[in-house]
Formats: C-alpha cells, sequence, structure tokens
C-alpha cells in the first residue's frame, strides 16, 4: 500500500520525505487555503522536494475551464497529477487528459457507481472520501470495498486512494479492504508508529542493557 500525505505544509513534507514512507503528496483548495499561500508556489515548492506524485486541484467547474487550469497546473513539474472533481465536466476532462497521457486524481467520491465512470475515464487515481461518508452515518470502508470488487471484476487500472482519512484505523481498514493508497494528514501518520507495549518493552530493554555494562560499538 503507498502513503500518500494529504496537506500543502511543506513543513510537514520536508518531515515525512526522507523516511521512505512517503509515495505521494495530495492537496486541495482547503488545504492551500489552510497553509495561507499561493497554490502555485506551493505546488512548486512540493515538487522540488519529492519526485512522487503531487495532485493539484483545479477550481474550475466547466470542461474548458478544467482543461485551461490542468495546462498551467501540469506545467509546474512533470510529478503534478491532475485532480479533478467527479463530476461530469471532471470525467470528461478526466478522458481527455487520460489520453494525453497526463495522470489524474479524481476526488470527491462518494458512490461505486462513480468510482466505475472514474475508472471509465481512464482515471489514474479515485478519491472514495471515507471520513466524510463516517460523518453521516454511512460506511465509508464498504464503499472501498465494493470498489475493489468492481475494479477487480473487470480489470480496471485505477488505483483506489482511500482519502479524507481521520483515524490510524481507517489506514489499516482500507489497507484490509485493498486500497492501493492512502492519502493521510500528518498527524496520523504520526499516529501509526505507535504502541505501549512497544514504548514499554523498549523502556525494559534499555534499563537491562544498562544493567549489563556492555556496550556494541
Ligand atoms: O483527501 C481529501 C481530504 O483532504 C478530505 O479530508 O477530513 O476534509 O474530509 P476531510
Amino acid at each position: 500500500m503507498k502513503f500518500f500525505i494529504d496537506t500543502a505544509e511543506i513543513a510537514e513534507i520536508e518531515k515525512w520525505a526522507p523516511t521512505g514512507f512517503l509515495d505521494g503528496v495530495t492537496t486541495n483548495p482547503s488545504l492551500i487555503k489552510k497553509s495561507g499561500r499561493d497554490m502555485i508556489e506551493v505546488i512548486t515548492q512540493i515538487c522540488e522536494i519529492t519526485d512522487t506524485p503531487v495532485s493539484a486541484e483545479v477550481a474550475a467547474l466547466d470542461y474548458e475551464g478544467m482543461l485551461k487550469e490542468a495546462e498551467v497546473l501540469k506545467k509546474i513539474a512533470p510529478n503534478v497529477c491532475i485532480k479533478l472533481p467527479t463530476t461530469m465536466a471532471g470525467l470528461h476532462a478526466c478522458s481527455t487528459l487520460t489520453k494525453q497521457g497526463v495522470n489524474t486524481n479524481l476526488t470527491l467520491c462518494f458512490s461505486a457507481n462513480q468510482a466505475l465512470l472514474v475508472a471509465k475515464a481512464g482515471a489514474t487515481y479515485v478519491s472514495p472520501f471515507i471520513g466524510r461518508l463516517d460523518d453521516i452515518n454511512l460506511d465509508g470502508m464498504q464503499l472501498i470495498e465494493d470498489i475493489r470488487t468492481i475494479y477487480d471484476n473487470y480489470g480496471f487500472e485505477t488505483q483506489i486512494l482511500a482519502a479524507s482519512i481521520r483515524t490510524p484505523n481507517h489506514v489499516s481498514d482500507a489497507a484490509l479492504a485493498g486500497a492501493d493508497v492512502a492519502t493521510i494528514p500528518a498527524s496520523t501518520l504520526e499516529k501509526l508508529v505507535h504502541h505501549p507495549l512497544t514504548d514499554k518493552g523498549l523502556e525494559g530493554f534499555v534499563k537491562d542493557w544498562a544493567s549489563t555494562g556492555q556496550s556494541i560499538l
């Protein structure tokens, strides 16, 4: 499973890039707003840090506008992945960009039928929003399972990018459901490694090792 970081904060990307766990970056207009920075500058800076896929989202809602914005975004760096909403215009733009060999990420996917259309449009990634479905008492993880089944039934190559991840359980459950990628906020990435028994066990090993008076070096 690939791990993308869901952020427009440079410091978070700089922290995770050297760890070997960072397979990509996703941004969206809300994350750009939160950063308080100019979008083109931020995406350019992210692409200077990593050559992994960096999703940059169009703001236009119409087909022509999306393609014009995609032209600007894809010129930033070869690893920019054009993020489009799962609307008719977004799907149409996706089909066109796919024919041009441009990588795409179809966002705000909330149903299996939307995901089916996304695959038929030839998208590189589909982004089902798990947390936002859970927010309204629906089952976000069931959607990941359904998309996995449908894509496997037909051999679609679009990668399932589990998004709107809020908890460590979302990450492991998405992995169990067969998501290809999880895009994870930095705060949740931090939580993945922690286990109280690891901390307790290490404390005991450190104490016992010190009492042996030995040194490996
Ligand atoms: O990847 C999409 C993500 O940023 C949305 O997350 O928590 O705003 O639903 P959230």
